[in-house]
């Protein structure tokens, strides 16, 4: 297991984020994760193209952007573009997963693939072999500091166990509701990253608590 870190700039004060930036620069934090949301796929909006590339001149760690758009088949190249180095789709907005996450690959990124929390962990049997990280949300998306879905966790241990089958690297990441209290039971589950937006931003020191969050 990893045990990395990627703090969500969601909850992020968009008012200081180039100082955002440079906090998670100068931390243990591993990758830095956008969430893209458009409206439609979620019931809210968040930031775009324009922001990426604004964060991708600055950062100098990995972006792992979260699409939670319908249609993100088409936003493929203009998220490389911008940046994205693992571009994550949700399962429950392709209908040609397959072929996206090859799109995504022939872009030149890692592809993720995220599945709700209704959604099973047995629908990604026939995709594993195509993807470099399993995204689950442990939150309905949309929104930031959510409670977390105790579920997940049962989740993790079955894609653990399905992922070893495999003879191929592929990450498991969770996301919504992470906090001191539950990563290490995470981790412990089989999962290598943790997103983690409130339990960073909200804290007095963000820098410390990532590193917090990796124990
Ligand atoms: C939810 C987003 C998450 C969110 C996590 O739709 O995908 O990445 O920002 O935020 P917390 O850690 O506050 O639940
Ligand atoms: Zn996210």
């Amino acid at each position: 297991m990893k045990k990395m870190i990627s703090p969500s700039l969601l909850s992020a004060n968009f008012l200081e984020l180039g100082r955002e930036i440079e906090m998670l620069n100068e931390s243990e934090a591993d990758w830095f994760h956008l969430d893209i949301m458009d409206g439609v796929f979620v019931p809210n909006i968040s930031f775009g193209i324009p922001v990426v590339k604004a964060i991708s001149r600055k950062a100098a760690k990995p972006l792992d952007v979260h699409l939670m758009i319908v249609n993100p088949d088409r936003y493929i190249l203009p998220f490389r573009d911008a940046g994205a180095n693992i571009l994550s789709v949700h399962y429950e907005a392709c209908i040609h997963l397959h072929r996206c996450l090859q799109q995504i690959k022939e872009a030149g990124m890692k592809a993720g693939v995220v599945i709700n929390p209704h959604t099973g962990v047995n629908l990604l049997k026939d995709v594993l072999p195509y993807v470099d990280v399993v995204l689950v949300m442990s939150v309905n998306p949309g929104f930031g500091g959510q409670q977390f879905i105790p579920q997940s966790i049962q989740k993790i241990i079955e894609l653990r166990s399905m992922i070893d089958k495999v003879d191929k690297e592929v990450l498991i990441e969770v996301d919504g509701g992470i906090n001191l209290s539950n990563a290490p039971v995470l981790f412990q589950a089989g999962a290598d990253v943790l997103v983690a937006g409130n339990a960073v931003f909200s804290a007095k020191d963000p820098a410390q608590t990532i590193k917090l969050l990796k124990q």
